[in-house]
């Protein structure tokens, strides 16, 4: 009888410990986004204007990715490189801040960097990093790299996406939300979603970003 009943324990444990493991292995894989083939692309938003996206944006949404599980109160920041540094070549170069704060330990971060669009119209830029991550951190960050603003309204949202090829493997891409708020009025969002979905991207993969009691300024 004991031992019937222990093995009817063992059986149950085992069927949760297994339908926990199926639920989170479905909960990473249908939120983070792989792809057979290549990237997807997409042209550069018509009529494209740069010095419109200046300014500080907030990331609202953005799509699960495991290694910025522990951030929030994301802050980004375009700003018009220096005059003295402007490059002869392109004078749309931007400088890049993106602030944040470590969940789990309270600590502010800042990372800098530069955006180079591909040309004065386009909304496909070219990412750098300063900040060098140890090469197992920046192999799981979104570093340096192809950026695109997919969609914005310039003074409620923009869409960024980013893809990255894993080989022979396939693709994996990333969906960032920000706003000029911290978060959205239900049309704003509706719009969002729907250009999303125009564009093929399921608005399921978003999730909130952390943005309780945030400091007022990072
Ligand atoms: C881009 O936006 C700026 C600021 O609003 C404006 O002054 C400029 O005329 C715009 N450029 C184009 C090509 O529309």
């Amino acid at each position: 009888m004991s031992i019937w009943l222990n093995n009817k324990h063992a059986h149950t444990f085992c069927c949760a410990c297994a339908t926990a493991l199926l639920t989170l292995l479905l909960l990473i894989d249908g939120a983070e986004s792989y792809g057979f083939g290549r990237c997807p692309k997409y042209p550069s938003m018509p009529k494209f204007n740069m010095s419109r996206v200046l300014g500080q944006w907030y990331e609202v949404e953005r799509s699960f990715y495991l290694p910025e599980i522990a951030s929030g109160c994301t802050i980004l920041e375009f700003q018009p490189l220096h005059k003295e540094k402007l490059s002869k070549f392109n004078n749309f170069e931007l400088e890049v801040a993106i602030k944040t704060i470590n969940r789990l330990t309270g600590n502010p971060s800042v990372n800098l960097g530069y955006a180079t669009p591909e040309n004065r119209k386009s909304s496909i830029m070219d990412f750098k990093f300063n900040t060098r991550f140890p090469d197992v951190i920046a192999r799981l960050l979104p570093g340096s790299g192809k950026y695109q603003v997919l969609y914005t309204d310039y003074e409620n949202f923009a869409i960024l996406w980013s893809c990255g090829s894993l080989g022979s493997i396939g693709y994996s891409d990333q969906i960032w939300v920000f706003g000029r708020d911290r978060d959205f009025p239900v049309e704003v969002r509706t719009k969002i979603y729907d250009a999303l979905k125009k564009l093929g991207l399921d608005p399921e993969r978003l999730v909130l970003s952390k943005n309780k009691n945030c400091p007022q300024t990072l």
